[in-house]
């Protein structure tokens, strides 16, 4: 499966949403999650995402692996996104900052 990690918080730019073959995208008031149970692999949001949040199971970064579960756990309390929608008005003011799981509204 594919993994969003903490680059998307605040940013949830969506442009992720749109190539996604099965809809397998879910989402929360500031942060998109993959349903592990859904995805394909297909790779396809990975390139989409202007904050390369997006990776494979197997090479989510050290330091992002609690976004393994994090995101099947989001996955069973939030709705489906199935199209593109404009990103947070200041999105870009948080795209390079790190550390950002306390912003993480559930
Ligand atoms: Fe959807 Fe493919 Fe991304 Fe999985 S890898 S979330 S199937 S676009
Ligand atoms: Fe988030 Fe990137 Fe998608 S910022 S909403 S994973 S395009």
């Amino acid at each position: 499966t594919y993994v969003v990690t903490e680059s998307c918080i605040r940013c949830k730019y969506t442009d992720c949403v749109d190539v996604c073959p099965v809809d397998c995208f879910r989402e929360g008031p500031n942060f998109l999650v993959i349903d592990p149970d859904e995805c394909i692999d297909c790779t396809l949001c990975v390139a989409e995402c202007p904050v390369e949040a997006i990776f494979a199971e197997d090479d989510v970064p050290d330091d992002q692996q609690h976004f393994i579960e994090l995101n099947a756990e989001l996955a069973k309390q939030w709705p489906a996104i199935v199209e593109t929608k404009d990103a947070p008005a200041d999105a870009d003011e948080w795209a390079q900052v790190k550390d950002k799981l306390g912003e993480l509204e559930r």
